[in-house]
């Protein structure tokens, strides 16, 4: 398994207020970042090694990479995220489970209760990454192959659900460890396509799901708001691992 020590990246500093959860609404972006925000908080990304990545993540990463290929684009960005939902699945599945067997302990149940919130906020905000990449791609009229697309990608989420779960049931730090591996990934990648498309500075950021998501100036802006995301995602499964099944 991982060193889950290293240290984490800080933060981005000043311009950061909590995004929270919105009212009427799902979990938007995880933090309100204004422009400059967004920029240091992508330099310190790629400024920070990647974790060791244990075996499970790198099966995974070679596998998308065989069947995607090693170039970023928007669609296999698109399978990431729906793997990326996964885990939060699987975690409030098992915490529901729980739940049921707990209604003679209010306290632990609710310590429960609790987590399933945080998780469903996290799928949220990943929903809403799913969502906004499909957006782009249909407006940018990519085809996609129904198998490698559409077929592919849940036969790969389903073994991904059964990893997570069973990791969580065997010993929640190997899943949550799984899953800061996967996200502190994601945060990286997300990094590295900013950079790989300086014309995305001056596109404006116009979307369905804009109010929902925030409202950013950029789709530069959006992917760095997205792999800050997927950090806040990582450092959440960190703190996880110090405190694992809820407690
Ligand atoms: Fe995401
Ligand atoms: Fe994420």
């Amino acid at each position: 398994m991982t060193d889950d020590r290293r240290p984490t990246p800080p933060r981005a500093p000043a311009a950061v207020r909590p995004a929270g959860m919105r009212s009427n609404s799902a979990q938007g972006a995880m933090a309100d970042l204004d422009h400059d925000a967004l920029v240091v908080a992508q330099r310190e990304t790629l400024a920070t090694p990647r974790r060791a990545y244990g075996l499970g993540a790198r099966v995974l990463f070679a596998l998308l990479d065989a069947i995607y290929g090693r170039g970023r684009t928007l669609s296999k960005f698109k399978v990431l995220e729906l793997v990326a939902r996964v885990p939060y699945q699987s975690w409030e599945q098992v915490a529901y489970i729980a739940i049921t067997h707990t209604h003679r302990r209010p306290d632990f149940a609710r310590r429960v209760f609790d987590q399933v919130t945080r998780s469903r906020g996290q799928e949220d905000n990943e929903q809403w990454h799913l969502l906004i990449l499909e957006e782009l791609i249909a407006a940018e009229g990519t085809p996609e192959p129904v198998l490698k697309f559409a077929v592919i990608p849940q036969v790969i989420a389903f073994a991904y659900y059964q990893l997570s779960w069973l990791l969580y049931v065997l010993r929640p730090q190997w899943s949550y460890r799984l899953n800061a591996d996967f996200e502190d990934h994601a945060e990286h990648e997300y990094a590295h396509l900013v950079d790989e498309h300086p014309e995305w500075e001056e596109r404006p950021f116009e979307s369905a799901f804009a109010d929902d998501y925030g409202r950013l100036a950029s789709l530069a802006d959006l992917f760095r708001q997205i792999s800050y995301d997927e950090r806040v995602h990582k450092e959440e499964s960190l703190e996880a691992i110090h405190a694992p099944r809820f407690s």
